[in-house]
C-alpha cells in the first residue's frame, strides 16, 4: 500500500494510480471540496475568453470546471507531473470539445512564457512539493499583470482526531503531517505570496469535519498512518491497535470526530 501523505510526490513511481484516483474521486464527491473549489474559481476573476493555468490538475475535474467558465474562446492549460493522471484526465474530456490542453511538466519549472495567462490556480498540490515557493513564483511569472494566483492548501498541523489518548494522538497526527514534503504549507502561503510581490492578498480558512471513521480513513489515511508510525518505531503496535479500536467504538456510538483546515489564498500580480 502506498501512503497518501507521501505518494502524490511521485504517483507514477508508485504504480498504484487507482489508490490515488479513488482518493481524488472521494474528495471531489464531498460538498466541502465542491464549495471551496467554487470560491477559488471565483477568486481568479476570469472573463469569458481568458487563458488560465491549472497546476497539479490530477484527473482533470477542475480543468473542466475552468473550461466551462472561460468558454469556447478561452483556454485552460492543465499541468501535472504524473503521466498516468494526465492520461485519465485526457480520457475524461474525450468528445467534450473543451478548450483544455494537458501538459506533462513540473510545477517548479513551467514551460510557458512570462505573462501568458490571465490567472493560475493550484489545489492541494504545493503540500506535495518540497520547494513550494518555486512553484508559486512560476505561477506568478506566467500570469499577466492584473491577473490572480489562487491556491488552496491544507495545514496538516490543524488536523484533529478525538481520542482519550492525547499523547499518542499527537504523535500519530504529527507523523501524518511530517510525512508530507510541506505539511505546514497552509500557514506558509501568506508569506510566500507576499515575498514574490503579489498584492491584494486574501486568505480564507476552510475547515472540513468528518464524523465517520471509514470516510476519515479514506481522506486522512488513518490506518496507514498507524502502521507506518509503528514501522518507524515511533509508537507500539499494542498502542495503535487500542487507538484504532477506540476510534471504531466512537464511530459506533456516533462520537467519532476528525477535522482539518486548509487555506484558500489569492494574490494579484502588479
Ligand atoms: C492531491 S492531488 C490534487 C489534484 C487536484 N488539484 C485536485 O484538487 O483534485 C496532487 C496532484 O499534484 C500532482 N503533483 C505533485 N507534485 C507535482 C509537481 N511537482 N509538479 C506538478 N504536479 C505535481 C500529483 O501528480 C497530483 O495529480
Amino acid at each position: 500500500m502506498t501512503y497518501l501523505a507521501s505518494g502524490f510526490q511521485d504517483v507514477d513511481g508508485t504504480h498504484a494510480i487507482e489508490q490515488f484516483t479513488h482518493c481524488l474521486n472521494v474528495l471531489a464527491s464531498l460538498e466541502f471540496f465542491q464549495n471551496y473549489k467554487q470560491k477559488t474559481f471565483e477568486l481568479l476573476h476570469l472573463d469569458a475568453g481568458a487563458a488560465v493555468l491549472e497546476v497539479g490538475c490530477g484527473i482533470g475535474k477542475d480543468a473542466i470546471a475552468l473550461a466551462q467558465r472561460v468558454g469556447s474562446h478561452g483556454k485552460v492549460v492543465a499541468i501535472d507531473h504524473s503521466q498516468a493522471m494526465l492520461d485519465l484526465a485526457l480520457e475524461s474530456i474525450k468528445g467534450l470539445n473543451l478548450p483544455i490542453e494537458f501538459v506533462h511538466t513540473e510545477a517548479q519549472q513551467l514551460p510557458f512564457e512570462d505573462n501568458t495567462f490571465q490567472g493560475a490556480r493550484v489545489d492541494r498540490t504545493l503540500q506535495h512539493i518540497s520547494e513550494p515557493q518555486r512553484a508559486i513564483a512560476e505561477m506568478a511569472r506566467v500570469v499577466c499583470p492584473g491577473g490572480y494566483v489562487v491556491a488552496m492548501e491544507p495545514d496538516w498541523e490543524t488536523f484533529t482526531v478525538d481520542s482519550e489518548n492525547h499523547p499518542l494522538t499527537r504523535q500519530l497526527l504529527n507523523f501524518w503531517c511530517d510525512s508530507f514534503p510541506t505539511g505546514w504549507v497552509g500557514r506558509d502561503l501568506l508569506k510566500l505570496f507576499h515575498r514574490i510581490g503579489l498584492t491584494d492578498i486574501q486568505v480564507i480558512p476552510e475547515t472540513l469535519v468528518v464524523t465517520q471513521f471509514e470516510l476519515a480513513n479514506q481522506v486522512f489515511d488513518l490506518v496507514q498512518t498507524t502502521y507506518r508510525a509503528c514501522e518507524a518505531g515511533i509508537v507500539s503496535r499494542v498502542e495503535v491497535e487500542a487507538w484504532l479500536h477506540e476510534l471504531q467504538q466512537m464511530d459506533q456510538s456516533q462520537e467519532f470526530f476528525s477535522s482539518f483546515t486548509g487555506f484558500i489564498i489569492s494574490g494579484k500580480k502588479q
